[in-house]
């Protein structure tokens, strides 16, 4: 008989770990739910009576959290004390790609994990139930185990793997009704008791159960399978463009194959978040560490086409500019890596902005939900040029109007729906002319903005 849980911790406060935390609470009222975080900023925007200011936007999110917060979800920055009271912990921390030492720009930083296991194994004074909710390099079981065990203080840890799959955008919707939900463990009573949370409101043939390895390593492998997709119709985009072929005319022909399928099948300026790239180099950095040269070759050639598609997107509006963008204005309209979302981590628009503003072009972003200071804090991460050059070449405008006033070109780096709805005349007799529009999702209808008089160009589709 596996015990039944009532109280959990979860320890990461972030786009994971809120969503997540916030259904189970709302799904199982009989479990007390405590998510954590050392950011302060961060837990008191979770505690906002406000709900428009959670810090992750995702539709839905804001009625679940008013659903469950205060009668048994809670967000603290006492960590220890959210570890002492819990049976089950869920450590869903950032695992970002390394920046420095053995593995620079490849393995996974597992600095933040491995706080967290010496943080419970301190502070734990009876069993625990530790569950892997971060995406995490086949094999960091074996690494957290041995923390857990030889700097606690005797008491007995069980390690689960249970990675997440949810996308941005939807993930309220991904985890009321997930594809499967995904557990590897070891010892029979701590998966049981992990499977009794979810069978709260999952059915049970949705709920796996694997050994430990290959929970951990499913999770990179449904990434890179994903990835790679995105990374196969890209490729073929760019095809379709000198061929006169149409990409969504090919991508219907092919996805009606029920071998292949329909979904992920959107040819893109290229695909972003926190996930695809770091997972897909992690794995690639795994096989390489086992000797294994040519898989790691087969899959890194997802991100190198990824880089491409991004690079071609913004030389084609230089070319196109009559090979020059120096002191011309060109509107982005969006900035997060997909629509839904306020997360702009790894975001296309990010390095296509950069490579246009290399070329001295002026850039002015509107996203309906990233605000001005994320912009640059993007820019200025990349080191590229100065913190104040980055102010003084880009504006962040909350009106699209506005925005593309006496522009030259419209870049779409998102697909946000309203983009469609807008008053494309209205936009065209404020630009500069010829007036230019790159579409870098396919969402808008070609045709009818050039009747309206603008010059397209749509990733993936050929004059
Ligand atoms: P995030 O950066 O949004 O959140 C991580 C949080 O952990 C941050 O708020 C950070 O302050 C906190 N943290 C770090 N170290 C801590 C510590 N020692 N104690 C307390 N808090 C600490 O990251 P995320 O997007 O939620 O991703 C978390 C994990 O989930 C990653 O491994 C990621 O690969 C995986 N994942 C992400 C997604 C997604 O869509 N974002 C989906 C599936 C899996
Ligand atoms: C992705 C996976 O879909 C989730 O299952 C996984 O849990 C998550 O990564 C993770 O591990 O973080 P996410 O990155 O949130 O989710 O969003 P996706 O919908 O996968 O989109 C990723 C990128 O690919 C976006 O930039 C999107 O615009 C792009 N994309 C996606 C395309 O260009 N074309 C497509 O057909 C689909």
């Amino acid at each position: 008989m596996s015990k039944k849980i009532t109280k959990i911790c979860c320890i990461g406060a972030g786009y994971v770990g809120g969503p997540t935390m916030a259904v189970i609470a709302q799904k199982c009222p009989e479990i007390t739910v405590t998510v954590v975080d050392i950011n302060e900023k961060r837990i008191a925007a979770w505690n906002d009576t406000d709900l428009s200011r959670l810090p992750v936007y995702e539709p839905g999110l804001d009625r679940v959290v008013e659903e469950a917060r205060g009668r048994n979800l809670f967000f603290s920055t006492d960590v220890d004390k959210a570890i002492d009271e819990a049976e089950m912990i869920f450590i869903s921390v950032n695992t970002p790609t390394k920046t420095y030492g053995k593995g620079k720009g490849m393995a996974a930083d597992l600095k933040f994990i491995e706080l967290c296991a010496r943080q419970i194994a301190r502070v734990a004074k009876d069993d625990k139930i530790v569950v892997e909710k971060s995406t995490l390099p086949v094999r960091t079981a074996q690494a957290l185990k041995s923390i857990l065990h030889n700097t606690g203080n005797g008491v007995h840890f069980d390690i689960l793997s249970n990675p997440e799959f949810l996308a941005e955008g939807t993930a309220i919707e991904d985890l009321h009704a997930p594809d499967r939900v995904l557990i590897g463990g070891e010892d029979k009573g701590a998966i049981e008791a992990l499977v009794q949370v979810y069978a709260g409101w999952v059915p049970r043939e949705n709920i796996l159960t694997t050994n430990v390895w290959s929970s951990e390593l499913s999770k990179l492998t449904a990434n890179a399978f994903l990835a790679q997709r995105v990374s196969s119709i890209n490729a073929l985009s760019e095809l379709c463009e000198k061929t006169g072929a149409d990409v969504n005319e090919v991508a219907r022909a092919i996805g009606t194959d029920s071998r292949i399928g329909p979904k992920f099948l959107k040819a893109s300026v290229g695909f972003g978040g926190s996930c695809f790239q770091k997972d897909i180099l992690n794995l690639v950095y795994i096989a390489k560490s086992y000797g294994l040269h040519e898989v790691a070759d087969y899959w890194e050639q997802v991100i190198l086409m990824n880089d491409h598609q991004k690079r071609r997107f913004a030389d084609n509006i230089v070319t196109t500019l009559y090979n020059t963008v120096s002191g011309k204005k060109i509107a982005f309209l969006g900035w997060a890596f997909k629509k839904d979302t306020n997360d702009t981590r790894e975001s296309a628009a990010i390095y296509v902005a950069d490579h246009l503003l290399s070329e001295q072009a002026e850039i002015v972003v509107y996203d309906p939900k990233v605000p001005a200071e994320q912009v640059y804090a993007d820019l200025d991460y990349l080191n590229t040029r100065s913190e104040d050059e980055n102010r003084r070449l880009v504006t962040v405008i909350n009106d699209p109007y506005e925005a593309t006033k006496e522009a030259h070109a419209i870049a779409v780096l998102t697909e946000w729906d309203e983009f469609k709805t807008y008053d494309w005349d209205r936009v065209y007799n404020n630009m500069l002319k010829p007036s230019f529009v790159f579409d870098g999702r396919a969402i808008l209808d070609k045709e009818s903005l050039e009747a309206v008089g603008f010059d397209v160009y749509t990733i993936g589709i050929g004059d």
